[in-house]
């Protein structure tokens, strides 16, 4: 079978895990590397991929080079203006978490991949954790019955230095937001896909530490369509950092997991022992593996932009709370 011919624009910290990925996967290669200092990019390309190519332009790239799949590996607030040239280029698109920072920008790269017939698939990673797969699937069998809370605790530690490792980290027009859009977009993401949507939120969110434009911290009170109420807390501020935990309750159980496995698994109409989940660590490669089978097989990606863009949507209506000191609705 003919390899995915693959391409990376942005060569940072995540980028590496892409470029992991494509090399492990057998039916891809990588065969373009851009990043706006050349240099760098040269520099993987010798290091990781000695056949592909270096660019600096990823717009020429897309235009030399005959891709099918690109990765957004760049700062937030350029993912559209990125893939939207890709998809323009015919390529197909497996953008970094968030899918952007803007809601009309969101809604362009997903009307763009759409018109130009190419898949656009957003890495959020925490969605292939067993833990969080069996808690939907628990979740959607009823065995928790009517929903009553639905909690994430997104409590992190950035130090100082993490902010200024590079200057479109803690910036609104890059970054797009703090503790929240950056770290919390995951975990945010997460508690709705498994809770249900999510209908209105009221915030408190304010940089209390850290010497940056966007939160570091941020409270969130959300009530979700089907009824349920929940908390949200971010931060980045934390020392020690927690690990990631949600708490979902409902009328007959509850189920509390968190990064090293899940908690509490009890039902009132069932006895069932905790399932043991294996911590694990195969992110980006399920992702890139999923990219590569949705276009095979003409299918959407795992986390399609659509669904991406819901995380970010509340992200927004956050802000907006947090702006206007009320509670805000959301609308998809
Ligand atoms: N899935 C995850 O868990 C996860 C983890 C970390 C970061 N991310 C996301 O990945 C993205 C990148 O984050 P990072 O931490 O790797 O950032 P980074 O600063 O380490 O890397 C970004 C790279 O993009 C390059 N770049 C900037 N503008 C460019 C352009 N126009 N064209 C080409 N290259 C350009 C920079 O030179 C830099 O090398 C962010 O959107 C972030 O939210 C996701």
């Amino acid at each position: 079978m003919k390899k995915m011919r693959c391409a990376i624009v942005g060569t940072g910290v995540i980028s590496k895990l892409h470029v992991q990925a494509i090399s492990d996967h057998p039916e891809a290669e990588l065969v373009a590397i851009c990043d706006i200092d050349l240099q760098k990019a040269e520099e993987w390309v010798r290091e990781f991929a000695p056949k592909a190519s270096a660019y600096s332009n990823h717009k020429e790239m897309f235009e030399k080079e005959d891709i099918d799949i690109a990765s957004i590996c760049v700062p937030s607030g350029l993912h559209a203006d990125v893939a939207i040239s890709a998809a323009e280029a015919g390529i197909h698109v497996l953008c970094e978490k968030p899918l952007d920072i803007r809601r009309d920008k969101m809604a362009q790269m997903i009307e763009t991949c759409r018109n130009h017939n190419v898949k656009l698939g957003c890495v959020y990673q925490r969605r292939t954790l067993s833990s969080a797969i069996l808690t939907r699937q628990a979740i959607q069998e009823g065995k928790l019955g009517k929903l009553v809370l639905g909690d994430a605790y997104l409590k992190y530690y950035r130090s100082p230095e993490y902010f200024q490792s590079a200057g479109w980290r803690g910036t609104w027009e890059l970054d797009g937001g703090g503790a929240l859009m950056n770290q919390g977009v995951h975990g945010i993401d997460l508690i709705q896909w498994m809770v249900g949507d999510i209908e209105s939120v009221f915030a408190y969110a304010a940089p209390l530490v850290r010497d940056i434009e966007v939160e570091d911290t941020a409270v969130v009170v959300v009530k979700y369509k089907n009824d349920a109420f929940g908390v949200i807390q971010g931060t980045t501020s934390v020392y020690p950092g927690q690990e990631t935990r949600f708490e979902i309750h409902g009328e007959k159980g509850s189920i509390i997991f968190g990064d090293s496995g899940i908690k509490q698994w009890k039902f009132l109409e069932s006895d069932e022992p905790i399932p043991q989940t294996e911590k694990e660590d195969k992110g980006h490669y399920l992702f890139v593996d999923d990219m590569i089978k949705a276009v095979r097989e003409n299918r959407e990606p795992l986390v399609s932009g659509e669904e991406a863009r819901k995380a970010v949507d509340v992200i927004l209506a956050i802000y907006e709370s947090v702006k206007t000191g009320k509670e805000i609705k959301i609308n998809h």
